[in-house]
């Protein structure tokens, strides 16, 4: 309780520090911090005020204000929510391997490639996930190949999806099979940990995106997972987002969202096509 209360008052935190705070991640990232974010908020930031031994959040504003564009970076990323797993909301990746695989190759292209995009990656399992089933469903029609473009915000969890290297808890839900196929187990010093192995890397790109700056991608994609990410942003921000998600998809093309999301008051671009699933009109 002693240490509680010691932690709470480490260092000072007005309602102002938060405002402040709140408009500068809004007006970067498109992320809406609710109030009830305040305790975390305040405990993410301590720990980078003690790494710059900072002795206020006076100072971190200051900081953040300044042309110091690397501690932005680190902001940003303190505050962003990136809870992910391999496989998450498995009825995605099974209608990526049902249907659109299988349409998609029945389909007249230039091009005997898939193309995805899994926008808000987070640490890499989304984009591993899918070129798991990718692999499998396109080993049945040779000469099909697929790329994936896997892009965050967030520089720290690029850094760790583009290694690939989890604990081995992070793989408890993987089936013996798939673990045996895709991953190394660590030996040594690494006990304890699994990594993918380079063949399941070789067609995934990571790449830093920001949703809500200017962005420019190489379309047109046939699938696209952008699961829990708009969940953080406003109607206008999600509303604009799609618009331009519509732009860079092919016509038909899958859109994944994440389970609590919605198209509904946010486009019309877009028809229901299954669980949190859409099919791009045109
Ligand atoms: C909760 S994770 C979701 C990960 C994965 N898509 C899933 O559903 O398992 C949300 C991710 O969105 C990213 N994100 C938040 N705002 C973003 C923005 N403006 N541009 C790009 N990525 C953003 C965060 O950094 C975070 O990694």
């Amino acid at each position: 309780m002693v240490q509680a209360l010691d932690r709470a008052t480490e260092f000072r935190f007005t309602e102002d520090d938060f405002q402040w705070l709140r408009l500068v991640a809004n007006k970067h990232s498109g992320i809406v911090l609710a109030d009830a974010k305040r305790n975390m908020i305040y405990s993410r930031l301590t720990k980078r005020l003690r790494q710059l031994n900072l002795s206020s959040f006076s100072e971190y504003r200051q900081l953040l204000d300044g042309s110091d564009s690397r501690e932005f970076g680190e902001f940003i990323n303190a505050i962003t929510t990136n809870l992910t797993s391999f496989f998450r909301e498995q009825h995605h990746f099974d209608h990526l391997a049902e249907q659109t695989i299988p349409e998609l190759v029945m389909q007249p292209r230039r091009e005997r490639r898939i193309r995805v995009w899994s926008a808000g990656c987070s640490t890499g399992e989304e984009p591993y996930s899918i070129a798991m089933v990718l692999e499998k469903g396109l080993s049945k029609y040779p000469g099909w190949s697929y790329d994936i473009l896997a892009t965050d915000l967030d520089t720290q969890v690029l850094q760790r999806a583009a290694a690939g290297i989890y604990t081995e808890d992070r793989g408890s839900n993987l089936d013996g099979a798939i673990l045996k196929r895709w991953f190394q187990r660590g030996q040594g010093c690494h006990s304890g940990r699994i990594r993918v192995k380079p063949e399941l890397q070789r067609y995934i790109r990571f790449q830093q995106l920001n949703l809500v700056q200017p962005w420019k991608v190489d379309g047109p994609f046939d699938v696209l997972f952008c699961r829990n990410v708009v969940i953080y942003f406003d109607k206008a921000t999600q509303q604009k987002l799609f618009d331009k998600f519509a732009d860079v998809l092919a016509p038909g093309a899958a859109l994944h969202i994440g389970h609590s999301e919605t198209l509904h008051q946010v486009s019309d671009r877009f028809r229901l096509a299954g669980k949190t699933t859409y099919r791009k009109l045109g």
